[in-house]
């Protein structure tokens, strides 16, 4: 019996379907307490400045977020008896906005983006003494993910090399601390980051108009260690919720625009390792739903060939924080 929900804190890595060549597996990050990788840095950072003695009982917390950070923190301010103020841009999907209200935070929609956001969270900051967490520059945000996010995948991934890692780029900490951690144990990774086609900043310096949630800030975030970023790609929104479509018809795993757009990045990836090292006939056997529930005998998966190369990606949250935007009609 885990004592408090903030320790179920966690997510599996499973594989998925992956060209020919190659093996592919996401972290299920939907199955963190608050149902997204922003879980981590939300403890982490409420932690942080709990040690630092900025967060005591009786204060209030703010942030700007377009929402799973906001959901994160609304879950562990509940779980620690804190109050909040999530700053969000209006245009981000209603289902956020009922989830932080669910967990008893205040919200405060802004127009415009998360830059907007920032702006009044500042003010929220300067005039009422709220105490704001800055994930886009608090250090506790990679860090959660260099010691939770790549451990874990180090664990999961059962002692075989990790050819490269794969994510969306938000506030940077996912990619940035997971990144950290996962060269340190492979110096050859590969860390490739995503970013919306129509908000490419990191690819063209420009920033744009997009329709994804959580990646594509607009601005090259302080959390983000753009040295180590090997490339950078950049898929659109069509292709994303294309490719979310198929992943839940054909494969039963139910993720929204940014999950679908870090695998889309991960298979390019891994069909180039895979044409890089000549694996294409090699047999890597993609995912195997084979259930032992019901019987006493283990299922004997078939092994994966240890010159297939192995791309790791994100699935940040679940499909159901996106219905509202029609992606599934
Ligand atoms: C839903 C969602 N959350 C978060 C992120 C990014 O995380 P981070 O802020 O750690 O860069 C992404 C990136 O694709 C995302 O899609």
């Amino acid at each position: 019996m885990k004592r408090g929900i903030l320790a179920t804190l966690g997510s599996p890595l499973v594989q998925v379907d992956s060209p020919p060549g190659s093996v592919v597996a996401a972290k299920i990050e939907s199955k963190n307490p608050g149902g997204s990788a922003k879980d981590r840095p939300a403890l982490a950072m409420i932690e942080a400045a709990e040690d630092a003695g900025d967060l005591e009982p009786g204060d209030r917390i703010v942030e700007p977020t377009s929402g799973n950070t906001g959901i994160g923190l609304a879950l562990v301010a509940a779980a620690k008896g804190y109050d909040i103020t999530i700053v969000m841009p209006a245009s981000k999907s209603p289902e956020r906005r009922a989830i932080m209200n669910a967990y008893g935070a205040d919200l405060e929609l802004v127009d415009g983006e998360i830059s907007e956001a920032k702006d009044r969270a500042d003010e929220l900051e300067a005039e009422r003494g709220m105490v704001q967490l800055r994930q886009f520059e608090n250090p506790a945000n990679p860090e959660a993910h260099y010691r939770t996010t790549a451990e874990e995948i180090l664990r999961q991934v059962e002692g075989r090399t990790i050819d490269a890692f794969v994510a969306g780029i938000g506030t940077g900490g996912t990619i940035s601390g997971t990144g950290r951690r996962l060269r340190e144990e492979f110096p050859d990774v590969e860390i490739v980051g995503v970013e919306p086609e129509d908000n490419a900043v990191l690819s063209t310096g420009e920033s744009g108009v997009d329709d994804f949630q959580g990646m594509g800030p607009g601005f090259v975030s302080p959390n983000l260690d753009r040295e180590l970023l090997d490339g950078v790609e950049t898929v659109g929104i069509d292709a994303a919720e294309a490719e979310a479509r198929r992943l839940a018809r054909e494969e039963g795993i139910l993720v929204g625009q940014s999950s679908a757009a870090s695998l889309l990045a991960s298979k390019r990836v891994a069909e180039r390792l895979a044409a890089d090292r000549g694996t294409g006939s090699t047999d890597c056997p993609g995912p195997d739903n084979s259930t032992a529930i019901l019987s006493e005998e283990p299922v004997d998966y078939e092994p994966i060939d240890d010159d297939c190369p192995v791309v790791v990606t994100i699935f940040w949250d679940s499909g159901e924080r996106y219905m509202s935007t029609g992606m599934f009609d």
